[in-house]
């Protein structure tokens, strides 16, 4: 039952035994470039059950698979068409995540019953290592309760997850601090289903017919279907979280309530406002790297409102916009 395992801790030089472990049918969280994964068996469907239980996860939204090799990619894999050959030549190892056809053997609950599946090969050298000692492609989806902000670093992980999964590999926080961009290889042009730690810009260079399908418009049938994940409620901390674009001045609707609150950005906080916390990042990708585990900190220390610096949607200010969209709905 979920709530009730002795989660182990393993530190970087008991890579073999959390392997073992996961060989063996078990759930066990590990550090990525983006975010930590919780990582079980993929071709073991009570396994992959488990990690839907821990994470109190939705049935209908698919998994990612991890593989360390093209061998293990093959058996995940049905087909692969030459657009998805041309992404994985340019961005594996790294924070990409291709859908391909599935190999019948993947149990349906990896992919929702879907035809697809969706598959990465990682650049952090611990997860590689891990999967490749494991023997096994790995599905792991982000190492959080649903609906939290995703775990950035094992300590977060731990703060959802503790007693409802096997175990943590205890590494450092991760680097990119969001997700791998999804792209949609199956489909003809290939469409972009979600944006992540690779910019649309340098994905379109590779591939200049991609599609953004990102759009939020849930009147989109097909895209609602393609893309199950983007349905659900993501990302969000306990405080109320306001997205402030540059030319908004937040005092108005700040001076409703008193109240405790924080600011994250680029720049300094608007004057009109008082903040207890604030954070101030030296470029985007820092703001991306700490969005999450500020998240967690200031939830810990009672905070109420959160408002987040808007960015412009270019390069890695795409994919943290829409993170900041979705956690402030
Ligand atoms: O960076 C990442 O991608 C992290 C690390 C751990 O690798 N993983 C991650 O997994 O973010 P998760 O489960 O939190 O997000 C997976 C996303 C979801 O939006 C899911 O709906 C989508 O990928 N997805 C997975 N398989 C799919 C499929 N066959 N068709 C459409 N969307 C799929
Ligand atoms: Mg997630």
């Amino acid at each position: 039952m979920a709530g009730t395992k002795a989660t182990v801790r393993y530190d970087l030089h008991s890579l073999r035994a959390a392997a073992q472990a996961l060989a063996e049918g078990r759930t066990v969280a590990f550090p990525t470039e983006t975010v930590y994964g919780l990582g079980a068996n993929a071709l073991d469907s009570n396994a992959v059950q488990a990690i839907f239980e821990a994470k109190g996860r939705p049935q209908d939204n698919p998994l990612i698979v991890h593989v360390s090799d093209r061998g293990m990619l093959d058996q995940v894999a049905r087909s692969l068409p030459s657009s998805a050959l041309v992404l994985m030549e340019a961005f594996w190892p790294g924070p990409l995540t291709v859908l391909v056809e599935k190999h019948d053997r993947l149990p349906d609950a990896v992919t929702a019953g879907l035809n697809t599946v969706a598959v990465r090969m990682p650049q952090d050298p611990i997860a590689i290592e891990l999967i490749r000692l494991a023997g096994v492609p790995l599905v792991a989806p982000s190492a959080n309760l649903s609906g939290r902000p995703s775990g950035t670093t094992w300590q977060a992980v731990l703060e959802d997850l503790n007693g409802r999964v096997d175990g943590i590999v205890c590494g450092p926080p991760t680097r990119v601090g969001l997700e791998s961009t999804v792209v949609d290889t199956w489909n003809d042009p290939p469409r972009v289903l979600r944006h992540g730690a690779i910019p649309w810009e340098v994905l379109q260079r590779e591939l200049p017919e991609l599609v953004d399908y990102t759009g939020t418009e849930g009147s989109d049938l097909k895209h609602a279907v393609r893309s199950p994940g983007t349905r659900h409620r993501h990302y969000q901390p306990r405080a109320r979280v306001r997205v402030i674009a540059n030319s908004e001045n937040p005092s108005e609707s700040a001076m409703e309530q008193p109240c405790r609150r924080g600011w994250i950005g680029v720049s300094e906080p608007p004057r009109t406002v008082e903040y207890e916390a604030t954070l101030l990042c030296p470029s985007v990708e820092a703001y991306a790297s700490q969005l999450f585990e500020t998240f967690r900190r200031w939830d810990a220390m009672g905070i109420e409102v959160i408002d987040c610096q808007a960015v412009p949607e270019v390069g890695l200010g795409r994919a943290l916009m829409d993170r900041l969209k979705r956690a402030s709905e």
